[in-house]
């Protein structure tokens, strides 16, 4: 199969009515886009992608009132966060209703919603009408890609095409929270943080259950195929460091490359730059390194970085 990079909405609109897989872009990452009540379509995801078939998708919407057809109950601080995240990087968790397909929710009672903040899946989502499930269009385990490029890398003539929508603007994934516990509570950290949501609702302790509720996240994840260690101190003779740029001069003079790939004093640059940081150090075929920043605002790169690490958690 030849993957095709499109711009054409009407043609990847065709495509995903016809049961085919289009990659999209939004605001955080590119994903892998299915027909969400398409179950064969949706199940074709999780094959190309190599993707573990416990770990739920999450379903894009153009709009709030399309929660309607697929969720059975939204309590009332749905609509507060909505009216304040949506389109954005939030994706929130509610008890699905029977519409829809037990492969997009791997089989539990629950469904992952978000509507993306990019106008040429807004427009996707809005001519075809359809439900798109959709995770990160990686290679299950690999740093998520943020570029047409990078999908391309990842999944070249294994789907039919994608749809080219220019440079992720976030860079990390939405942020997951779960509306279905007591108080809400922060499963995945990403684009929204918590400060911003604690603006408008009580969360609970961000401490995860022992058997993640997220079960996406209790895999490797993001990790280039080089080793990547977390840098705590000293300065390794050999390898390629992802470091800010205010922390640049620690390596001047060594031996050691170094990708710049934001600023800690605006730390969504840093997000932004991540992925593309890892992919780029990973092709150097070299030890990598990097600076974990410490603090508040800085909880999704954390997250990423550990992960990259083989860490199942921070810590
Ligand atoms: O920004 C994003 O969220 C991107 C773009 C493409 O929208 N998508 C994305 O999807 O990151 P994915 O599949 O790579 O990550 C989805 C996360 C996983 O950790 C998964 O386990 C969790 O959301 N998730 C999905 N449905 C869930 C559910 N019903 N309950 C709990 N967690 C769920
Ligand atoms: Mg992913």
């Amino acid at each position: 199969m030849k993957t095709e990079i499109l711009r054409d909405i009407d043609r990847a609109s065709e495509m995903l009515k016809e049961g085919g897989l289009v990659a999209i872009p939004t605001e955080t990452v590119y994903g892998l886009a299915a027909n969400a009540m398409n179950p064969n379509a949706v199940a074709n995801i999780f094959t190309v992608k190599g993707r573990p078939q416990d770990n739920p998708l999450i379903v894009h919407v153009a709009h709030t009132d399309w929660l309607d057809a697929i969720v059975k109950y939204a309590p009332p601080i749905a609509r507060t966060l909505t009216d304040a995240f949506w389109p954005g990087p939030l994706t929130l968790i509610f008890p699905a209703s029977d519409s829809v397909p037990r492969v997009v929710t791997a089989g539990l009672d629950t469904v992952a919603v978000r509507c993306p903040n990019h106008s040429m899946t807004q427009r996707l989502l809005e001519t075809s009408g359809l439900y798109l499930a959709a995770p990160s269009a990686n290679i299950s385990g690999k740093p998520s890609p943020t570029t047409a490029r990078h999908v391309f890398d990842d999944l070249n003539g294994k789907i039919p095409a994608i749809l080219d929508g220019g440079a992720c603007g976030v860079g990390v994934e939405s942020t997951v929270l779960d509306l279905t516990s007591e108080k809400p509570q922060i499963l995945r950290h990403g684009g929204i943080t918590r400060r911003d949501l604690e603006k408008f609702t009580e969360l609970s302790d961000d401490k995860l259950p022992d058997a993640p509720k997220a079960p996406g996240m209790k895999y490797r994840h993001y990790a280039p195929s080089a080793p990547l260690k977390i840098l705590r101190g000293g300065v390794p003779d050999e390898g390629v460091v992802l470091c800010p740029e205010e922390q640049r001069v620690l390596f001047a003079g060594g031996k050691l490359d170094v990708i710049v790939y934001g600023e800690l004093a605006n730390p969504e640059t840093l997000n932004r730059g991540l992925f593309d940081a890892l992919r780029r150090a990973d092709a150097m075929n070299k030890p990598i390194f990097a600076l974990c920043p410490g603090g508040e605002g800085f909880e999704a790169l954390r997250d990423r970085l550990y992960k990259a690490a083989g860490y199942l958690e921070e810590g």
